[in-house]
């Protein structure tokens, strides 16, 4: 696999005859089969089967696709051509297939100037992701890469494979998923000079995107819009699952923490500088020797789920590590039972594949199989029967050391590697998904994963491998996270502080700052560096880091209830600007982004950057969270502050909040605060869907949820709110309505309310609000 190196056009036989009754495609030698289906949503699916050359298609994971209906925009023509027709009729994008050799692609001509986004899991450090080639193979980018490169530049591919892409053409956004597991490609025209050195750098005119191997599974969606589009791509991908709480809150990693007593400890000073933590995770050193599934006695003296019960009075739970290599070594269990049931990769001579881990030499097991997959989930079960309430699933991607990859081959030795590759993560994740769930049936489990493909997003969370205490990582997390959010991955979040060498206290407060409104918030770190526990820094740093940790917590409703809104409509919780809005230029910002509908963060990634510019985009004032002013939509410049950080709310926006200043976990969703940010005009309006339940449970989706819509309207001050208790199958939800900013009159339900005053500390300053209580 050449990283760097990328299918040709000239290198290819284009179809030239196509039965559009039978579905016979001929390309250079070859004859296809094509079948074109178009789906409800305008989703359509291009689909090239030839048994010789590709096979059946490997996917571990089915998509959830819509009823077939007539076809609307995507036309084919001569010689196979693709259309798809826009808006006014016209086409937007018209496009051929070919083939070189089993390595497909789709060509495309664009109808219009085009724009792109997507593709996963990318770390070229930019939102926009026009004139580029990217390759689409799981990495273990630590490894793989020399340390120059990983450093501070870019490296491509990454740990996760998300082959889909997001094209504007003109007004209306396209996306293009690659269902197919084998190795894809993507190069998207447009003008990139920094990379331009030589002509031949320069990108095509056309889209083209493809697979080296494997049926070509081609899905266009039509959007129009970018959400309406980013919806209907998170429904055929399968939406996440709404996590338990504890997953949302904070948690506190570190590569050397071992077992009972660094937990106590940890748990110890925690509770004595009242920061929140939901969760203690333990990386290699818990193992007995890095054995997988075998817990060493002399960390869990008395066994895990006796530590496990301790942290649970304050309410903690303890995530280990789990990596997929497992010791090739006679004697130890989990090894022999393995072997015993043939459950690992087999190499080209028909033995088990070796690889080089932690552990020295280790097999895998053949994700392929789901007699593989049974055998994890059993392990799994007792894992957490241990006492564990979660795991983190690592090198997955399978990383194999020194070794090359692609002699492990997967179906009893009858799949090359490649088939496989980018899909291991996610079989080790089906499998532990399963094992969570046979162990407590009634709880939603948690996952996180390194590596991951299309359909991981029913399975885990993802955080974005190994990163640097440094500017640059700082910097890329953010469009690294929005690529992921746009691509069907909403549960995502870097390493916070950085893994790899001694973050800096101006660097740890920028970054918890960046990203404590994540839809995943893990500080994590290399062994031997720096400690970075929010109390292992000076006292007036500590305090910062420890207000915005609370602020997280304060905002749990919010944040609980978007990832309840992702698992039903598919939005995702953190979103570029153009998300929300349409101004132009928007997506060359790489360094703002939305949590959800309400918020907007431009936080400081500049090493010793004394101001920034902030851009506020639509035509509303904007909230600011450190002083209470409201801002003028467009540009602001904003001074570096120990304390505050740029975070804006939008005009009319009705946040949910926890009452008062978090210091524990605790989590209450059913007595809320909804406060609601009236802009200086007075005028206003907007509307609530919120729900509470356990927590915990499936329950919620038997009944056991409370659901209260609500609707505002503000007229010069005068406010109007009408409240639904639609559902209240977890009992009533008790709503304070606090208010921010210009507001006069309140009547909830027709009723008077008395207005007193209030207040609110967020980012900087106590602000002043009103009460309104009936
Ligand atoms: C690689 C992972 O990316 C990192 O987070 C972990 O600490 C090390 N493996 C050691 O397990």
């Amino acid at each position: 696999m050449f990283f760097t190196k990328y299918p040709h056009r000239a290198n290819f036989s284009f179809a030239e005859g196509y039965d559009e009754a039978t579905g016979a495609l001929t390309a250079g030698s070859n004859t296809f089969q094509a079948n074109v289906t178009s789906h409800e949503g305008d989703i359509y699916h291009v689909r090239i089967a030839h048994p010789k050359l590709w096979g059946e298609n490997l996917n571990l994971e089915t998509l959830e696709v819509p009823a077939e209906c007539k076809r609307a925009r995507l036309k084919t023509g001569k010689g196979f051509s693709l259309s798809l027709t826009g808006q006014d009729g016209k086409a937007l994008i018209t496009g051929q297939f070919g083939v070189s050799g089993n390595t497909s692609m789709f060509a495309f001509k664009l109808g219009g100037d085009a724009r792109f986004f997507g593709m996963g899991e990318k770390n070229f450090g930019r939102v926009e992701l026009s004139g580029l080639r990217s390759k689409f193979w799981n990495t273990d980018v630590w490894s793989d890469f020399h340390y120059a490169q990983w450093g501070e530049y870019p490296t491509d591919p990454s740990y996760f494979s998300l082959p889909y892409l997001v094209a504007k053409i003109g007004d209306e956004y396209v996306g293009f998923l690659l269902h197919n597991p084998y190795p894809a490609y993507m190069e998207t025209p447009g003008t990139d000079d920094s990379r331009v050195f030589v002509e031949w750098q320069r990108t095509s005119t056309e889209l083209q995107l493809g697979n080296e191997g494997g049926e070509p599974n081609l899905w266009i969606i039509y959007g129009p819009t970018l959400p309406e589009l980013t919806r209907k791509l998170q429904k055929l991908v399968g939406t996440t699952p709404l996590p338990p709480a504890w997953a949302l809150g904070y948690h506190q990693s570190r590569w050397g923490y071992g077992g009972h007593d660094d937990l106590l400890h940890l748990d110890a000073e925690f509770e004595k500088y009242k920061i929140p933590c939901d969760s203690l995770w333990l990386d290699l050193d818990y193992m007995n020797g890095f054995r997988i599934f075998d817990t060493s006695k002399e960390m869990f003296p008395h066994g895990a789920a006796e530590t496990a019960s301790l942290l649970a009075k304050n309410g903690r739970r303890i995530v280990p590590i789990l990596d997929p290599g497992v010791k090739f070594e006679s004697g130890y269990s989990v090894y022999e039972d393995g072997h015993a049931k043939g459950v690992f990769c087999m190499n080209v001579e028909g033995k088990e594949f070796i690889g080089m881990v932690w552990p020295g030499e280790t097999v895998f097991p053949d994700f392929s199989q789901s007699k593989s997959r049974d055998w994890w989930a059993g392990y799994v079960k007792k894992f957490a029967q241990e006492g564990f309430g979660a795991t983190w699933l690592d090198m997955n991607d399978p990383s194999t050391g020194p070794v090359d990859p692609q002699g492990m081959l997967f179906n009893k030795g009858k799949a090359e590697h490649a088939a496989y590759h980018n899909q291991y993560a996610l079989g080790m994740q089906m499998a532990s998904r399963a094992g969570f769930l046979k162990a407590r049936p009634k709880e939603r489990p948690f996952l996180l994963s390194r590596s991951g493909f299309i359909g991981t997003s029913k399975h885990a969370a993802i955080w974005s491998g190994d990163n640097l205490s440094n500017y640059f990582y700082l910097k890329i997390s953010i469009p690294t996270a929005i690529g992921m959010s746009i691509s069907g991955i909403p549960f995502s979040g870097p390493d916070i502080g950085g893994f790899g060498g001694d973050v800096t206290d101006p660097l740890m407060l920028d970054w918890v700052k960046a990203g404590f409104l994540f839809p995943f918030f893990r500080n994590h770190s290399v062994k031997d560096s720096r400690p970075q526990e929010p109390y292992a820094f000076p006292k007036p740093v500590m305090s910062v880091l420890r207000r915005y940790i609370r602020l997280r917590y304060k905002l749990f409703p919010y944040l609980y209830n978007l990832f309840a809104q992702q698992e039903t409509d598919g939005d995702p919780m953190l979103r570029p600007l153009f998300y929300e809005f349409g101004d132009a230029g928007l997506e060359k910002i790489d360094d703002q982004f939305m949590v959800g509908a309400a918020f907007l963060q431009a936080p400081f990634v500049e090493e010793n950057a004394k101001t920034r510019a902030v851009t506020l985009p639509g035509a509303e004032p904007w909230f600011e969270t450190s002083t209470g002013n409201w801002l003028e939509a467009g540009s602001h410049t904003v001074k570096q502050d120990r304390l505050a950080s740029p975070v804006y709310i939008r005009s009319g926006a009705i946040v949910p909040m926890q009452a008062g200043t978090p210091t524990d976990n605790k989590k209450d969703l059913a007595e809320v605060h909804f406060h609601v940010f009236v802009p200086p005009s007075g005028t206003c309006e907007s509307e609530i869907v919120y729900h509470s339940d356990d927590g915990i449970s499936f329950d919620y989706k038997t009944g056991a949820r409370s659901t209260l819509k609500a609707k505002m309207v503000a007229l010069d001050g005068n406010v109007a709110i009408v409240t639904d208790a639609v559902a209240e199958g977890f009992g009533p939800i008790d709503v304070t309505w606090i208010f921010h900013g210009t507001v006069k009159d309140v009547r909830v339900n027709g009723a008077q309310t008395k207005l007193s005053s209030a207040k609110l500390t967020l980012t900087g300053k106590e602000l002043k609000a009103q009460l309104a209580a009936l």
